[in-house]
């Protein structure tokens, strides 16, 4: 609740006109929204600076209460940048807080500044110029992330470390281009985001209620100077949609999706038990009672978030599927989950970013890893087929009785003997030790976007060129 409340009965100011008295407490507290939308007031303000300037260069007020209206405008925004602006919960949202203090400091021509929109398309451009704005820093912030990967992918280009499938050793792989999968899927984001830009880079305002308006005013002019590419072309379509809203939430949730993921694998690769990384103090924490402990609490926290960012886009699906065109007040709700599930992806790619950069590979644990498990069976197999000249499937079945042969020995492919391998297939010579080791099991992998070291570094060339 609020702490501004003052049981006044009078009619609302802004819209009291038809109204004899003012709100019931608990409708005053259900209709504000200005505990949350006052994050919108620079984008409300330079709105209502447009709008006034087009409606005098339109001849729909004068150019005198336009200067008057920017002045006292410019006024506020000091005013709430310096925390010199009393929010007023009676006042509903951020619009009318704005506008009735624009009252007090100028008088009369404040009234004029309302002329030819309504809060409906102010609100759908307020939010619209923010959803902007974060999509461009989300930008930023994964080209920051990208940047990271790309640098300890370079480092470890030839670092060997095993890959998985089902989470069991599966074949070797480097450990730079584990990295450069994560630079593939921030890439991913990365464009959505930007197509994102562009599909919300239509100006709302202007389409006024629902219907557009009868003054004569100029909607191209107000879209060139806040920076979007055109208006919007169905006034009753503007102030009733809420995809970009939905859209950002989308790509936060798939962008969580993928950071869950590398902090899952961090948290893994932290245990000692695996010891493939180890995290800067910066990013850990200890336990209050087992002094051994560092804790990947921050990638903990960063696959918690992505609930949180679910959450919000599920909300607000949920809040306009049953929606009737055009605004209702039910779009209100929009606002709480995008600045909490923003908040929620900075917080995470910040983080990400940070332990990427500081966390120390144990290259010597990664590769011992590598060679367990009988990584090399596919190559052993492959070499098979390319040097005996079996069918894949006949090799695959020999290499199944060698893999459980080293089994019942308790050794490593490489380790079986010349005989033992022999007695497998007679057409295995020593030469098939040259593919059983880690190394030329990678190194071989140099089809497009396989795992050898001068692929990944062709990969990471294309991503630096690329930004
Ligand atoms: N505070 C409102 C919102 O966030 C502004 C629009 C109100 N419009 C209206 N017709 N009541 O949606």
């Amino acid at each position: 609740m609020a702490d501004d409340t003052t049981d006044t009965k009078s009619s609302n100011q802004m819209w009291g006109g038809r109204f004899a008295s003012g709100p019931d407490a608990i409708m005053e507290e259900i209709n504000a929204s200005i505990g949350f939308d006052k994050k919108l007031f620079a984008q409300d303000i330079r709105g209502s600076i447009a709008h006034a300037t087009m409606l005098a260069h339109q001849g729909i007020i004068t150019t005198d209460d336009k200067d008057k209206i920017v002045h006292g405008l410019n006024t506020i925004l000091s005013e709430i940048e310096s925390g010199n602006f009393e929010f007023s919960r009676q006042l509903e949202d951020i619009h009318m807080n704005v506008e009735a203090r624009l009252a007090t400091l100028i008088g009369p021509a404040a009234g004029r500044l309302h002329t030819a929109r309504s809060r409906n398309d102010q609100v759908a451009l307020d939010f619209r110029l923010w959803v902007k704005e974060e999509l461009q820093k989300t930008e930023r912030m994964l080209t920051g992330l990208i940047a990271a990967f790309l640098d300890r992918a370079e480092e470890h280009a030839e670092s060997v470390m095993p890959g998985f499938t089902h989470l069991q050793t599966a074949q070797p792989v480097t450990f730079g281009h584990h990295c450069m999968a994560y630079v593939e899927m921030f890439g991913r984001d990365r464009s959505r985001v930007r197509h994102a830009i562009e599909h919300l880079d239509e100006s709302p305002i202007g389409a006024a209620a629902l219907a557009g308006t009868g003054y004569p005013i100029d909607r191209h002019m107000t879209a060139k100077a806040l920076g979007f590419r055109e208006p919007t072309r169905n006034s009753i379509d503007t102030v009733s949609d809420r995809d970009f809203a939905i859209e950002f939430l989308s790509i936060a949730a798939i962008a969580g999706m993928h950071l869950s993921r590398l902090a899952e694998e961090i948290v893994i690769w932290s245990t000692p038990q695996f010891g493939f990384v180890r995290l800067s103090d910066a990013f850990s924490t200890g336990s209050s009672i087992m002094p051994q402990k560092k804790n990947p609490d921050a990638a903990e926290l960063v696959r918690a978030k992505t609930g949180r960012i679910n959450g919000s886009l599920v909300a607000l699906l949920t809040i306009m599927k049953g929606l009737p065109l055009a605004y209702s007040k039910d779009m209100q709700e929009d606002k709480e989950q995008v600045f909490d599930a923003a908040e929620s992806l900075e917080l995470a790619i910040a983080a990400m970013t940070g332990m990427v950069r500081d966390m120390t590979i144990n290259t010597a644990r990664m590769k011992a890893a590598a060679g367990s498990g009988y990584s090399t069976a596919t190559d052993l197999a492959d070499w098979l087929v390319r040097e005996a000249g079996l069918p894949f499937r006949d090799a695959h079945h020999v290499t199944g009785r060698a893999v459980a042969l080293a089994e019942s020995k308790g050794c490593d492919l490489a380790e079986l003997p010349l005989s033992d391998l022999q007695a497998i297939h007679p057409d295995i010579t020593d030469k098939v030790y040259d593919v059983l080791t880690v190394e030329a099991s990678v190194a071989s992998r140099k089809s497009f976007g396989g795992t050898a070291p001068s692929e990944v570094r062709k990969q990471i060339a294309f991503w630096r060129a690329r930004n």
